[in-house]
């Protein structure tokens, strides 16, 4: 069932981009949802965020070497999975303004501290949590339809490719922090019936607003990354955290394979990066790293763990996986996206696959018109 879902997507993907290349119709149009790992800058536009990456050192190996809302040293993974798409990565939607042309090509509306729940990271003050991502998307079509009518702006939301890449911060910033209510009120497995129903929900409003081809990106091995190892006496993985994510990720595939049966055209995926990015932290050599139980900022603290203007960092940022205590480099999110690249699109040829990752390699997007 789920081959068959993985086929049908990626050979309707592979149908958009070789039309794209070839007699230059739309490029591939992304509606991107999610946290820090996603986020291109949102959260720059809500004045009282205390989740901001818009200061040094992020983005010191971003082109122009400029802070941008994102939370690595350079990359996200969208903006890789975009660079090979051929596409330009989409902006954050608070850059944009209400009436924007822009709408119509891609958004993202990912922001540090998001989650599934209202009040995951409630203590970063603001921020877009899923639903108002959704309310977002839901304002974005508002707009496209006024712009080119409501048969054409229901075909354009058909078509487009969602990726989303949430659930994170409900356990790193809600239920692993014994301060919160989350944490005291509820058992792992209620805490994740309650994730999973409101997820559920969630999708479903989604596909009301007219998303076809969802991309759910499943969560990493959180209890790996440098907050969590933190709390160990030996510095090593959380187990149990990772059982939690494991058992996260088993449900979220079981929904969608649920909501593909009940919803007609419902083309939702789940793209299970879990073992790839547990390979990258235990083996680190393998791809031509040297360190993945620290973070290059050297700032791995349970609480906080994000880079500071005053942080060391380490000599060779490539040989890094974790840029800060949550977060991959710049060089792991370009391994974790070729893998996540050739899964979505197995029979794409990768452009960064040549030795030098030239703009011009891959299909340039059709000028506006
Ligand atoms: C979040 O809050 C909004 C209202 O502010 C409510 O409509 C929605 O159901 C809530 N969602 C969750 C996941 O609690
Ligand atoms: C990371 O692993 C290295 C090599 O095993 C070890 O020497 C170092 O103490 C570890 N660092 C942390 C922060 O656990």
């Amino acid at each position: 069932m789920a081959t068959v879902q993985l086929i049908a997507l990626a050979a309707a993907l592979i149908f958009a981009s070789a039309t794209t290349s070839l007699v230059s119709a739309a490029p591939v149009v992304t509606y991107v949802f999610g946290d820090s790992l996603t986020e291109v800058g949102n959260n720059n536009y809500l004045q009282y965020s205390l989740a901001r990456s818009d200061y040094p050192w992020y983005g010191i190996d971003f082109s122009g070497g400029q802070a941008t809302g994102r939370f690595t040293n350079g990359r996200t993974i969208g903006d890789i999975i975009s660079e090979k798409l051929g596409i330009q990565s989409p902006p954050p939607y608070l850059s944009l303004s209400k009436n924007d042309d822009a709408l119509l090509k891609g958004v993202n509306y990912a922001s540090g501290g998001a989650g599934i729940l209202n009040d995951t990271g409630l203590y970063f003050i603001q921020r877009l949590s899923f639903d108002d991502q959704i309310n977002c998307f839901k304002k974005t079509k508002e707009v496209i339809k006024r712009k080119i009518g409501e048969a054409a702006a229901n075909k354009h939301c058909n078509e487009a490719l969602y990726f989303i890449g949430i659930g994170s911060n409900d356990y790193v910033n809600n239920f692993l922090q014994p301060f919160l209510v989350d944490a005291q009120q509820y058992t792992p497995d209620e805490f994740l019936e309650l994730l999973i129903s409101t997820l559920d929900q969630q999708l479903l409003r989604l596909y009301q607003l007219g998303a076809r081809k969802i991309v759910f990106h499943g969560l990493g091995p959180l209890g790996c990354i440098p907050s969590q190892r933190r709390k160990s006496k030996k510095g090593i993985c959380l187990k149990r955290v990772n059982e939690w994510t494991l058992e996260f990720n088993s449900r979220v595939q079981k929904l969608l394979t649920t909501l593909n049966q009940r919803l007609p055209n419902a083309n939702f995926l789940f793209a299970d990066t879990y073992g790839d990015v547990l390979d990258l932290i235990n083996n680190p050599t393998a791809y031509g790293f040297k360190v993945s139980n620290t973070s290059c900022c050297n700032v791995d603290t349970s609480i906080g763990g994000l880079c500071l203007p005053n942080s060391k960092l380490c000599k060779n940022r490539k040989e890094y996986v974790f840029w800060d205590a949550f977060h991959p480099s710049d060089a792991a999110n370009q391994v974790l996206a070729e893998k996540f690249f050739s899964f979505l699109f197995p029979n794409l040829p990768s452009p960064s696959a040549a030795p030098k990752p030239s703009p011009s390699a891959a299909p340039k997007p059709s000028p506006s018109h």
